[in-house]
């Protein structure tokens, strides 16, 4: 490990991080690693050929996922307010939907006239080594003192603990991936919210995020998450095949544009215990807009998805529209891709810190608990 100091001479000024260096050499590859789906033996190698009534229903779905898509990025979705988390949220009716599109088009305006004056402008970061490292790397290990860790854990119990309470009305093998995740709201849960500013703030967190966005940032949510060795969601990837599961499995890029990811360990995670992984400095593949776009697309419309009927529809699609933000599970081993993956794959551990930063367009994994259980927040840092 190294220690970095803030620069004296930068406002504001961070106190002093630590920063872990990693163990592996970072990603050689230049671009997402390609599937050819023609060959792989769940897809094209056992599924039959589509029908053109088929290949037409793909496409149809298709379109109008990519223009659900395309909405989403020209309203910038993932850096607005998201009422449906909020504490008070009645449901999606004609109410919210005015109360939607009123809010974007004040928070539109306001950033207009923000950027036309110069308000509206990223921060300058306290700590440029902090900056760097994520530029380089796309994740970045801190270690925060067992007083702030101590002071997230009560200020998060309550979310917790409601989580615990949620779970422990679903059978195991009943709960879906929601069921473990408790978004904690700014009503509800201020102390949470402060408590992790602060921290964020200390670090110069929060301005590295500004600074490597372009844009203001902000803590825009804290998810309390718990995952435990029964959600073996990256396991059994074709159910209805005997095919061994692939090293790749759950390996993403995350659908979400222009924010900023963190994740704090509330107790020590080995590597059986779900650590944090990612393919270093993989945030710099090249992926354009449109193939980002696609594999957006593809994960929307529920394409993605490894069930016979989920394969059977993205296989109707066009070759050039065959690609996933989730596509690690249709990685196979013997891929030549896989090697240079594996070479830059590291696991985030707690020896390596417990407050992990990241940038969700780099290719990652995590939650894959073999034993035991994962609790941990994630906060997402975005314009708010
Ligand atoms: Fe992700």
């Amino acid at each position: 490990m190294t220690t970095i100091d803030s620069l004296s001479d930068m406002t504001p000024v961070a106190r002093t991080v630590e920063i872990s260096e990693l163990p592996i050499p970072p990603y050689c590859g230049t671009t997402l690693p390609a599937i050819d789906y023609d060959a792989h033996p769940a897809y094209g190698g056992m599924l039959p050929k589509p029908t053109f009534r088929e290949r037409l229903y793909a496409l149809n779905v298709f379109l109008r996922t990519f223009a659900f898509v395309t909405i989403r990025r020209i309203v910038d979705y993932d850096n607005m307010p998201l009422l449906t988390k909020e504490a008070d949220f009645s449901g999606l009716n004609a109410k919210t939907a005015l109360r939607y599109i009123l809010m974007y088009a004040r928070i539109r305006a306001s950033r207009a006239i923000g950027t036309l004056t110069g308000a509206r402008r990223p921060a300058k970061p306290a700590n440029l080594a902090l900056l760097n490292r994520i530029k380089s790397d796309g994740i970045v290990c801190l270690n925060l003192k067992s007083d702030e860790i101590d002071k997230i854990r009560s200020v998060t119990n309550p979310g917790f603990a409601k989580l615990d309470e949620r779970r422990a009305g679903i059978p195991p093998e009943k709960r879906k991936f929601d069921d473990n995740v408790y978004w904690c709201t700014r009503s509800a849960d201020p102390e949470a919210f402060a408590a992790v500013e602060n921290i964020f703030k200390r670090y110069g967190i929060m301005e590295a995020a500004s600074a490597y966005l372009g844009r203001p940032a902000g803590v825009k949510h804290i998810n309390a998450q718990i995952n435990d060795q029964d959600l073996a969601f990256w396991k059994r990837v074709f159910p209805d095949t005997q095919l061994p599961d692939p090293w790749g499995s759950y390996l993403h890029i995350d659908a979400t544009y222009g924010m900023l990811k963190c994740a704090i360990y509330v107790h020590d995670i080995g590597p059986d215990g779900g650590p944090f992984c990612y393919v270093r400095g993989s945030q710099n593949a090249k992926i354009g807009w449109f193939e980002g776009m696609v594999r957006r697309t593809n994960d929307f419309s529920g394409f993605s998805g490894r069930r016979p009927d989920a394969r059977k529809k993205f296989m109707a699609l066009p070759e050039f529209l065959r690609k996933k933000a989730d596509f690690g599970g249709d990685l196979q081993d013997n891929s030549p891709d896989v090697a240079p993956l594996r070479e830059g794959h590291f696991a985030a551990t707690s020896s390596y810190g417990n407050c992990v930063l990241f940038d969700g367009n780099g290719m990652h994994r995590g939650g894959m608990v073999n034993k035991g259980e994962r609790r941990c927040l994630f906060i997402l840092l975005a314009e708010i």
